[in-house]
């Protein structure tokens, strides 16, 4: 990767232009003591990587940004603002600008609006990160470049070839979303909209203890190109729709499996959330300890177990929910359960919720975008591809995949309920 000679030195503030900023983090020139990747960590990432970091012997969680170009989105930004350049219009649309601005809208939020300060997980402000980073990155693969197709460009900029990163408070590995506390995670929501600040990406990923964590998509007005006199006030309606909409979204699959369990109530219907069998080693070890993923992995093995061999559990039907990807270790968990259920003697049935986010939205915004949009529907639907969350399909004989789009909580568990009852004969043998 070039390196400039002598870079200009790091700015105070970013980005530089209209609206909200991002502080320089305190200890910027401090030593990183590199602990671990959060997050998927078999999965390559859009915008950039997350670590475990240690700075002046604080944990911090540590957003490290890929280089951006904002030629690939000059579809969107070039036929909405003359005479833009590249330059300016990353700041409203490259990731690490989008973080820079809501998280320097949330340290100044606007008068007179609902409490900001816990919405999001903390920020301490940006960083440029040194050479010895940048060779910690190198030497582990961590591929920042991928984007890039032209450094002329990156040249230009005032970051230059420095990598750019985010610091922000360490949370727990939990989004924190229950039953009990929706209406309070909704509340921020709608408290970060009050403030101009739309993230477009409220999902139980993008949530940690209940607060937001991920901006890297998100849109803060003032905004050049979001406020040009083409885009209008629609747009800006749209994406706080999108925020509602996406929230419902995933309330909704929470609640289908509380109403799974409901219905199978006659089968003595349990639910055992994911977090159950993850947050005991949580407790007790930090993520980066060797122990801790031996230690998960036990306290699965020890549950699966007892329900493979206790007597006791055979008269309950269980809905576990879970999140896995279709790597490796995704398919090793789900070779897990469905090892248990063959010991067990029953039926594993697999149930992969989708939803067409492009259809809801466009239906949602419709009557708003005939009267003043000026967005083409191939426009639209090339955004919400952009955004678009990819689910797995274990391609099993058992599995359900539905499709929410068309809906509600209610429909589905039923219709999953009614799947169950198809597939496990063991379920009408018993004569329920
Ligand atoms: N402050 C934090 N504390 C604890 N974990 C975090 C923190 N920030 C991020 N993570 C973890 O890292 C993951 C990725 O972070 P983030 O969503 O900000 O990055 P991303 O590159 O936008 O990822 P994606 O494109 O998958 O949304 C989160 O889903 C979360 O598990
Ligand atoms: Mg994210």
């Amino acid at each position: 990767m070039p390196t400039k000679q002598n870079p200009p030195p790091i700015p105070k503030e970013l980005p530089p232009c209209d609206g909200p900023k991002l502080n320089l983090f305190e200890h910027h020139d401090s030593e990183i003591e590199w602990i671990e990747r959060l997050g998927c960590k078999g999965e390559s990432s859009r915008e950039g990587y997350v670590f475990r970091v240690k700075i002046n012997n604080v944990e911090y969680a540590l957003k490290v940004f890929k280089f951006h170009d904002p030629m690939q989105n000059e579809w969107w930004w070039g036929t909405h603002v003359d005479d833009l350049t590249p330059q300016i219009a990353a700041y409203y649309e490259d990731p690490f600008y989008n973080e820079c601005r809501a998280y320097g809208r949330i340290r100044k939020p606007l008068r007179g609006k609902r409490k900001l300060s816990d919405a999001a997980v903390a920020c301490h402000g940006f960083l440029f990160l040194s050479d010895r980073d940048r060779q910690y990155l190198e030497d582990n693969e961590y591929d920042l470049l991928s984007s890039i197709v032209d450094p002329s460009y990156q040249e230009t900029t005032i970051e230059g070839f420095r990598i750019r990163a985010i610091v922000k408070d360490l949370a727990s590995e939990d989004h924190g979303v229950t039953g009990d506390n929706l209406g309070k995670v909704l509340n921020r929501i709608v408290a970060l909209n009050q403030h101009q600040i739309v993230t477009r990406d409220v999902r139980l990923d993008n949530i940690r203890d209940g607060k937001m964590v991920d901006f890297g998509n998100s849109f803060t007005l003032p905004h050049i190109i979001m406020q040009s006199e083409l885009v209008r006030h629609a747009e800006h309606e749209f994406n706080m729709a999108w925020d509602r909409w996406m929230f419902d979204e995933m309330v909704r699959k929470l609640t289908i499996a509380r109403k799974l369990v409901t219905l199978l109530e006659p089968f003595k219907g349990k639910l055992v959330h994911n977090h159950l069998l993850i947050d005991p080693a949580g407790a007790i070890l930090p993520r980066s300890s060797p122990d801790y993923q031996p230690l998960r992995c036990a306290i699965r093995a020890a549950v699966f177990d007892a329900l493979a061999v206790s007597h006791d559990t055979f008269d309950s039907v269980f809905v576990f929910t879970d999140f896995q990807s279709d790597d490796e270790v995704g398919s090793a968990v789900m070779g897990e359960y469905r090892a248990m259920a063959a010991r067990r003697g029953c039926t594993f049935v697999p149930i992969t919720l989708t939803c067409s986010k492009e259809e809801n939205l466009r239906r949602l915004v419709s009557s708003e975008r005939s009267a003043h949009g000026k967005l083409t529907d191939t426009e639209l639907v090339a955004r919400l591809r952009d955004n678009a969350v990819t689910h797995q399909s274990p391609g099993d004989p058992f599995q359900l995949e539905l499709d929410l789009t068309e809906l509600d909580a209610e429909a589905a568990a039923r219709m999953v309920h009614q799947h169950i009852l198809d597939v496990c004969v063991e379920l009408g043998k018993e004569g329920h």
